[in-house]
């Protein structure tokens, strides 16, 4: 028998999901690429993770942060930056824990002692310590310094490497704090420690630190606008888009096959099964979200008691997801300016073959294709909802579902 409490599903949670999908271009650029290349002292960029809500960055990262800490790395606590907060303060509360996985304050040097008093400092006063005109360095250098000491603590150890995640960057609303932390980040990724290699020969190496960045697309004209060229070079920036519905699919594999193991209630286990036709289903009216995935999976957990979700299960659950859905593309939809959100709603009620930027354009009033040039790009490069090829297609499948069918009704 299943209930409530066994489901495997967890929408709306950014922890990682037991159900995992898809993702493995940017797991295996994490576990094949930038781990090994930052332990072996070769320069690799920080990576920024953007996308739409729901798509799944911050549980990405803590996936990857999960990898990290099986491994023995040493990892930022959870740190998500809330509106207007002074990012300068978490982050350096933030290393000051990483500081103490790499055991810093049992350092016997001096210097280390009073580099973390002054981190104590930026972690009390933030950026305010900038605007004050105090005497002694900016709170970005001390912060730089932390990282490199970390770096180094992490280098003596071997084999390790400190992870830092900060999520919801687009909440940083002082461009003076955004600007020094991305300096203070930047300099100790691209930090060079001199060290000597067997035969003697002193050469120079990056420190074993990695750094992710998560947040809404906005952050990309953020970072753009301060620190433009040197932003790039410092930081690999992905948008993510929706799941393909191949990794959906094969995430569901175990409930098909063996089913999916839960407690029975007197100390043994149970499996739960799953009909073919229920899961796609559910891949279906997931249209590649993560978050509506988990949501549909959840609400035809909870349709029933059985030991198989069936597909009249997935349907009847969905009624009670639906308008949460809907829901969460129309929150989506609401955040865009004016002008994208009536490019898209234009664009999906020409028919698919005719949805040109010249076609588009005319329909928003506009005279020349070209006057609704840079709308259609933001929506391509930087949000990711549409892909400007010979015609324009929706990447978003799910505000694509939105605006031209009847979804998320089910016929
Ligand atoms: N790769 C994945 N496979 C399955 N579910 C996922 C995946 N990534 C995220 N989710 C689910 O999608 C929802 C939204 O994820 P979240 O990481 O909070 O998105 P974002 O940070 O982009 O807003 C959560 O319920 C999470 O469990
Ligand atoms: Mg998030």
């Amino acid at each position: 028998m299943r209930t409530p409490l066994d489901s495997p599903f967890s929408p709306g949670s950014d922890t990682v999901p037991q159900v995992w999908a898809g993702r493995t271009a940017q797991l295996s650029d994490w576990r094949d690429v930038l781990r090994p290349r930052r332990l072996a002292g070769l320069p690799e960029r920080g990576r920024t993770v953007l996308g739409e809500a729901g798509l799944g960055k911050s549980s990405l990262v803590r996936r990857i942060a999960a990898d990290a800490a099986d491994r023995g790395d040493w990892v930022t606590p959870q740190l998500r930056i809330p509106s207007g907060a002074d990012p300068l303060k978490k982050v350096a509360q933030a290393l000051l824990e990483v500081a103490r996985q790499a055991r810093l304050p049992a350092a016997r040097e001096r210097s280390i002692g009073q580099l973390l008093s002054r981190v104590e400092t930026v972690a009390a006063a933030g950026v305010s310590l900038t605007l004050r005109d105090q005497p002694g360095p900016e709170p970005y250098t001390t912060l730089t310094e932390l990282l490199i000491e970390i770096g180094r603590a992490a280098m003596k150890r071997g084999d390790v490497i400190a992870l830092i995640h900060i999520d919801e960057m687009q909440n940083i609303g002082s461009e003076e704090a955004l600007s020094q932390l991305l300096i203070a980040l930047g300099d100790a990724l691209t930090f060079e420690e001199a060290v000597e290699v067997p035969g003697g020969a002193v050469v120079q190496r990056a420190l074993p630190i990695a750094v992710y960045l998560t947040g809404l697309p906005e952050f990309a004209d953020m970072a753009g606008a301060r620190t433009g060229a040197t932003f790039a070079r410092r930081f690999q920036t992905t948008t993510l888009g929706p799941i393909d519905d191949d990794d959906l699919t094969s995430a569901l594999q175990p409930f098909i096959v063996e089913g999916w193991e839960i407690p029975d209630g007197t100390g043994g286990t149970t499996r739960i099964l799953m009909e073919p036709e229920a899961r796609a289903a559910i891949v279906d009216l997931s249209r590649g979200e993560p978050f509506l995935f988990q949501l549909a999976g959840q609400q035809a957990w909870y349709a029933g008691t059985g030991d198989l979700i069936n597909r009249a299960q997935v349907i009847a659950g969905w009624e009670m997801a639906r308008s949460e859905a809907a829901a969460h593309v129309e929150r989506i939809l609401a955040r865009l300016p004016r002008r994208e959100r009536e490019f898209l709603e234009e664009m999906a009620a020409l028919e698919p073959k005719e949805r040109t930027l010249t076609a588009i354009a005319k329909s928003m009033g506009l005279d020349r294709g070209s006057a609704a040039g840079p709308t259609s790009q933001r929506l391509d490069s930087i949000r990711g909802i549409l892909r400007r090829g010979k015609p324009y297609t929706f990447r978003h499948r799910a505000v694509e579902a939105y605006l031209t069918t009847q979804w998320p009704e089910v016929s």
